[in-house]
């Protein structure tokens, strides 16, 4: 990589840093440096930019909604800070367009359309998966003052709309709202590999998870 480029990273290292120091919220600095590290395996492996993958990665969440007053002005804090930072004037569209895609999309929507965005969202997601998935699932639910399971609590997509406007969910139903789905949202063939042994650690989890909630059940005994 070009030793430009390679400051440049930094200096974004630098800007991430203080964004995401202390954060609780599933946003933590620890996090950007997991997505960036996977993200930079991604990109090697599949051949593509490794600047605009690890730039990416590195900013990725500096524009999140629970971290600025809104989207907009997330993505307007990204947009200034690759002005003066010098980043080339093409490279600096491309890092945008991907964070854009990246939090205007919710983690469902749009397409993204390089090979660039699809790793970075990949490693992403990745990190939303596997054991640290978990953790990170457990530590948000706390964050949010969601219980970390209640049967009580339909999953999102059998609730009323009154139920859903509340917004209740729970950190166990997150594993079947989102988690459990992530296996098959990957872009790349890499990313898909790296996918299924963290699906398995989700899958074990659960099971286990089922079998003490159950216990001392008459149907357990
Ligand atoms: P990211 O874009 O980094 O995936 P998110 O805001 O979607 O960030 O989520 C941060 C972390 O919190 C992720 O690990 C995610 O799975 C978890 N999380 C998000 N929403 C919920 C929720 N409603 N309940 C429990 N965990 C959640
Ligand atoms: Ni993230």
């Amino acid at each position: 990589m070009k030793s430009a480029h390679r400051h440049i990273i930094r200096q974004a290292q630098d800007f991430a840093r203080e964004v995401h120091q202390g954060d609780a919220s599933g946003h933590d600095w620890w996090h950007v440096q997991r997505v960036t590290r996977i993200a930079r395996i991604l990109a090697h492996l599949e051949g593509a930019n490794v600047y605009i993958c690890e730039l990416s990665a590195v900013l990725h969440d500096v524009a999140d909604e629970k971290l600025n007053v809104s989207k907009e002005a997330g993505y307007e804090r990204v947009r200034h800070w690759l002005k003066q930072a010098g980043a080339e004037a093409s490279d600096q569209e491309h890092v945008l367009g991907i964070i854009g895609t990246m939090s205007f999309s919710g983690g469902t929507g749009s397409a993204m359309h390089t090979l660039e965005g699809q790793i970075v969202q990949d490693a992403d997601r990745l990190d939303a998966m596997g054991v640290i998935g978990i953790a990170r699932t457990f530590a948000y639910s706390g964050w949010k003052g969601q219980s970390m399971y209640d049967p009580s609590v339909p999953l999102r997509e059998r609730m009323t709309l009154e139920e859903y406007r509340k917004g209740k969910s729970t950190a166990i139903n997150h594993f079947h709202e989102k988690l459990l789905k992530l296996k098959d949202r990957m872009n790349t063939e890499s990313a898909k590999l790296l996918a299924d042994g963290k699906h398995q650690s989700l899958e074990l989890f659960l099971e286990a998870y089922d079998k003490e909630w159950a216990m001392g059940n008459e149907a357990y005994l």
